[in-house]
């Protein structure tokens, strides 16, 4: 039997074991299955059983370790790129992209039906030399390129992205952090999530953070407030990613929980996405995973790497196998708080019943008559009360284009707001939108996508594109 097989097999037991679980949990009035016979011997497996993943950050120089991929292939069902999708990695001069390494940890990931999260878009950290010296409009446009080009390249393939990595500042102010990108203007967090929402509208869009796990500092709660923010007006945001890098400086938060539910009430999901601990405490461990397993909406967790010898800050010895690969004290700690976790019925996140990862399925596309030139454009509509956002899909016809221009004109009472890989004549009434520089050259039916965001309602516009 292949390790594939093998895996699916498990994984179709766990979800049967999880069904009769909860049928003899009705019966009995309890759900603890610790110490029972069908405790789950490896983190993925547990998790699974309760809806959730487990997952750890992986580098492709290392997949070719057999001490290594012997413990991920066994334990996780969930990976990250350690450095392998940043900006310096996968665009290394700009409108170049190399995604080879990130590329092998995908496919690696789905030999073994492993999901994966993507890491990270847009950050001030690990930008390629380009990018660091550029600012302004110029730098908005090309962050904004590099979000659209990463996310189609992986569309379908990353199940959740850090849209945005690390843009708030420490300490008490409760600020953005500076950085070349934030000087683009305040707006470009939101700006990435709609690209990245255009290029691959399945996958969960987080936002993610470190020293955000105590629910009192002012940093938790200025990313709590953009979150929320976010949700009022239309952004698109699915989670929020706690790193919960820990240790002896900032120590695990009795209200750990509380940061956790409240990100939750919000209604987006929770990830624990970088999780270690100096020292591997078990207590601090087994807290956090309680803390996890206690919210419906914390979907998942993720190590920092596999062994002591991967880790980022290897002196501090905070993961859960050594570096010859034996299991830690914090593992057991970890896996049988998994194990004591309660087994839902229904997918905690879905409220569906607890089966592979459902497949969503894009918003519909309403399609225009051609356009008069050699290109063809379709919108696809997101509307509030009060507001919409507009995606617009351009498809270049046989011959292709040099540029493109799209035509639309607003319902009366509508105006825009702000646009996105696109330059817009006006506000209101018939405007016109053209190509910015990276997104005007398509080949014969290939397709580029912009956006804008107006207020009023949005509902009956037709748009015509004109090859230029
Ligand atoms: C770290 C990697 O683990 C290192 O290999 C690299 O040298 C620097 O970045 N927050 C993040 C991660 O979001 O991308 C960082 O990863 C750790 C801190």
């Amino acid at each position: 039997m292949t390790k594939q097989l093998r895996r699916r097999k498990a994984r179709i037991a766990a979800i049967w074991s999880g069904v009769l679980a909860g049928v003899a949990a009705a019966a009995a009035m309890t759900t603890v299955m610790a110490g029972s016979a069908t405790a789950a011997t490896t983190l993925g497996a547990s998790a699974a059983e309760r809806g959730r993943y487990f997952g750890t950050a992986v580098a492709a120089n290392k997949l070719s370790e057999s001490a290594y991929t012997t413990i991920l292939n066994r334990e996780f069902n969930s990976v990250t790129p350690e450095n392998e999708m940043k900006i310096d990695a996968t665009e290394p001069n700009q409108n170049q992209f190399n995604y080879a390494n990130a590329d092998r940890i995908v496919q690696h990931a789905r030999s073994q039906g492993m999901q994966v999260r993507g890491h990270t878009l847009a950050w001030h950290s690990q930008q390629p030399g380009w990018m660091q010296n550029m600012s302004g409009t110029a730098l908005r446009n090309a962050m904004l390129n590099h979000v659209t080009q990463v996310a189609t390249h992986f569309r379908g393939q990353v199940v959740a992205w850090d849209v945005v990595n690390e843009a708030f500042a420490d300490g008490s102010s409760g600020a953005r952090r500076d950085s070349n990108l934030q000087r683009t203007g305040n707006d470009w967090i939101e700006a990435a999530f709609r690209a990245a929402r255009a290029a691959d509208p399945n996958a969960k869009l987080c936002y993610n953070d470190y020293n955000t796990d105590d629910w009192t500092h002012a940093k938790t709660q200025a990313v709590y407030r953009m979150v929320q923010d976010f949700k009022q007006r239309g952004v698109p945001i699915d989670c929020v990613g706690l790193q919960s890098h820990i240790n002896n400086q900032s120590p695990y938060p009795s209200n750990y929980r509380t940061t956790l539910s409240s990100f939750a009430a919000l209604g987006v999901d929770v990830q624990i996405t970088e999780l270690d601990i100096e020292g591997a405490n078990a207590t601090w461990y087994r807290n956090v995973v309680n803390d996890c397993l206690a919210v419906p909406r914390c979907n998942g967790i993720t190590v920092w790497g596999i062994r002591d010898s991967d880790s980022w800050r290897a002196s501090q010895t905070p993961l859960l196998f050594t570096g010859a690969g034996a299991k830690k004290p914090a593992y057991d700690a970890v896996l049988q708080a998994l194990n004591n976790g309660v087994i839902p019925t229904t997918s905690p996140t879905t409220g569906q019943p607890t089966t592979p990862p459902p497949v969503t399925t894009p918003p519909p596309v309403t399609t225009p008559p051609p356009g008069p030139g050699g290109c063809t454009a379709t919108v696809s509509l997101q509307s509030w009360t009060g507001g919409f956002v507009a995606t617009v899909r351009v498809t270049a016809g046989s011959s292709g284009t040099n540029g493109w221009r799209v035509t639309m004109t607003l319902p009366s009472g509508a105006t825009i707001t702000n646009a996105w890989n696109t330059t817009r004549s006006g506000n209101t009434g018939t405007v016109n939108f053209t190509n910015v520089a990276y997104n005007g050259r398509l080949t014969a039916g290939q397709t580029t996508e912009f956006g804008f965001q107006g207020n009023g309602v949005g509902t009956g516009m037709t748009p015509t594109c004109t090859a230029t």
